[in-house]
């Protein structure tokens, strides 16, 4: 799939490309664009944003600039899915990734300062994503956070069999993951549960389910 971030930071991406399971499906599986609204704004001196009409502080991202992003980018053939990065949105959760990593491209689109002009939103974006309750400084942040849940999901991102029982997933019924252990088996006196020691597969996997079902209720 292709995924294409339309920022004014697109530097701040540096960190996430270099990691795992991202850096892995990055020129395969993923096909990731960074592109800075400056670069194609219509503006003069690579102006994006303006005074908020009606007053007030802050600066708002225009949409006569974000416009001619998507214009450069797609033409008339814009991605079944552009997402504006906003708290006001659909708070993300497996679900919603799920949904995207299936598509062949996504647009996400951060703003910075005040926000989008709300037109961006309403006349520009199919969705408008919230990575929760809370205001960050730019929508960077949270297209980082897509993007790597995103990766999560697609072929070849992680090693055989280790995103099958992850908190969630269709495996656990939507519910949490049960608890893992490793060495030391007694630490303080805190014990790793026996069952786990056991070499029983069958058990141990009834085990975690069980757990796992415990871990998901209330
Ligand atoms: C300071 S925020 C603007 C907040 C906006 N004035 C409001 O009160 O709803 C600047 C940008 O950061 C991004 N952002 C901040 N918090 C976010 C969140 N929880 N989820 C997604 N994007 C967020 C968005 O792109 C937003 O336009």
């Amino acid at each position: 799939m292709r995924v294409d971030v339309f920022t004014q930071v697109p530097h701040a991406f540096a960190w996430l490309t270099e990691q795992k399971p991202l850096a892995t499906v990055l020129g395969g599986e993923l096909e990731l664009r960074l592109l800075n609204y400056r670069d194609t704004t219509p503006l003069r001196a690579g102006q994006v944003d303006d005074d908020p009409y009606g007053g007030g502080s802050g600066m708002v991202l225009r949409v006569d600039v974000v416009d001619a992003a998507l214009e450069t980018a797609y033409g008339d053939a814009r991605p079944e899915r552009v997402v504006a990065l906003t708290p006001q949105g659909r708070q993300l959760d497996q679900q919603l990734v799920e949904e995207l990593a299936a598509e062949p491209e996504v647009a996400l689109l951060s703003s910075r300062f005040e926000g989008f002009d709300d037109r961006i939103v309403s006349r520009l974006c199919t969705d408008a994503v919230s990575i929760g309750p809370y205001v960050l400084s730019g929508g960077e942040l949270p297209a980082m956070v897509l993007l790597d849940a995103i990766a999560r999901r697609l072929p070849g991102a992680l090693a055989e069999g280790s995103g099958e029982h992850e908190s969630f997933s269709a495996e656990l019924n939507g519910g949490l993951e049960y608890p893992h252990y490793t060495r030391p088996s007694t630490y303080r006196g805190w014990d790793v549960p026996e069952i786990l020691l056991s070499g029983d597969h069958g058990e141990i996997d009834r085990w975690r389910r069980e757990q796992s079902r415990l871990r998901s209720v209330g």
